[in-house]
């Protein structure tokens, strides 16, 4: 008789809780979904999480990776984490800008030098604003993650913007994307990431950006004879999740999920710039792709025919983030005038 009032009971509390019973015992399941391969920057970044979590939090929390649009690409992802069919996605801010105008900010050509200048933009309260300005729309960004600078690809040699006129480029679901490509009288067509290996091998498209972790796992290398190393953008990514789904976990829970992000975002920017580096050594080890280095001048021209593009953005990405960005340039460790 005794048990099972204080079982009634006990029930009855985790009811008002929220809490079911056997809920109360089931670990919370964390669905973490990206697009790209397993050994990239994105893709080492969601298994350290997951491995982390697990060893910290064993039977609370499980986190199941879904990886290479296994379960979600590109154009789904972002309504299955607001229905909440997943709870965490890393996209690149180029697919964010519908929930805000304020991610556009990376995908300005020209506008970052390199990598170091990214990193330092993101850990700065500027940088921060923009993993919060998506909460609105019940998206809530935890941390940044970097991959690394944008190259050019086609099957002729890209050298000077004049070469890439009437090709159409692959680019990701970002106007700003498609106003740089139109800015060097090419053709911009948005298609999902999982999508690029055949676009360019049916000819839908010529041409494409990426990463070099980007190209080689997905191969695409095998169906662009050149690769031009533009650097002239990034990409980085936002850790995001759906923000009822993160404020409803509890509180110390929240707590020991943000410190391993933390610590995951170190470790996947020291790795993201050597994992880049030794794909461009796989591509070039195959030897079915040229990569072509521009001349400073050469580089200039792109710029030159790119920048404009800028104009139509400033006030709606706000002139401060862009200033901020570029302070970030001159305290990248790798600028001209660092110490
Ligand atoms: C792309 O679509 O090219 C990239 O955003 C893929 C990724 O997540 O790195």
């Amino acid at each position: 008789m005794m048990k099972s009032i204080s079982t009634t009971l006990l029930s009855s509390a985790l009811l008002i809780a929220g809490i079911s019973s056997s809920a109360a015992d089931e670990p919370i399941i964390i669905k973490f979904s990206h697009v790209v391969a397993e050994q990239t920057p994105k893709g080492q970044g969601a298994l350290l999480f997951k491995e982390a979590v697990e060893k910290a939090l064993p039977g609370k929390v499980s986190v199941e990776v879904y990886p290479n649009s296994s379960l979600f690409g590109d154009g789904q992802e972002m309504d299955a984490l607001l229905i909440g069919d997943v709870h965490m996605l890393a996209p690149s801010p180029s697919k964010l800008e519908y929930y805000s105008k304020q991610t556009q900010l990376f995908d300005l050509p020209f506008l970052f030098d390199d990598f170091d200048a990214v990193a330092q933009f993101a850990k700065s309260d500027a940088g921060k604003s923009i993993l919060t300005s998506m909460e609105k729309s019940g998206i809530t960004g935890l941390a940044y993650w970097n991959n690394g600078m944008k190259q050019m690809s086609a099957n002729k040699p890209l050298r000077e913007p004049k070469d890439a006129r009437g090709l159409k480029f692959r680019v990701q679901a970002s106007t700003v994307l498609e106003d740089q490509y139109k800015a060097i009288r090419a053709n911009p067509r948005k298609m999902s990431f999982a999508e690029v290996y055949q676009g360019l091998q049916t000819g839908v498209v010529n041409g494409t950006e990426n990463t070099y972790s980007n190209y080689y796992s997905q191969k695409v290398h095998e169906v662009q004879n050149y690769i031009t190393e533009s650097d002239h953008g990034p990409i980085v990514y936002m850790v995001v999740t759906n923000t009822k789904f993160w404020e409803s976990l509890p509180t110390e829970i929240q707590q020991t999920l943000m410190t391993i992000l933390d610590e995951v975002s170190v470790e996947v920017n020291r790795r993201a710039y050597d994992l880049n580096m030794q794909d461009k050594a796989n591509i070039l080890a195959e030897g079915s792709t040229e990569i072509i280095t521009l001349t400073p001048e050469e580089r200039e021209k792109w710029r030159e025919a790119m920048q404009p593009v800028w104009k139509k953005y400033e006030k709606v990405i706000g002139p401060h983030l862009i200033q901020a960005a570029l302070d970030a340039n001159r305290h990248s460790s790798s600028s001209s005038d660092a110490p």
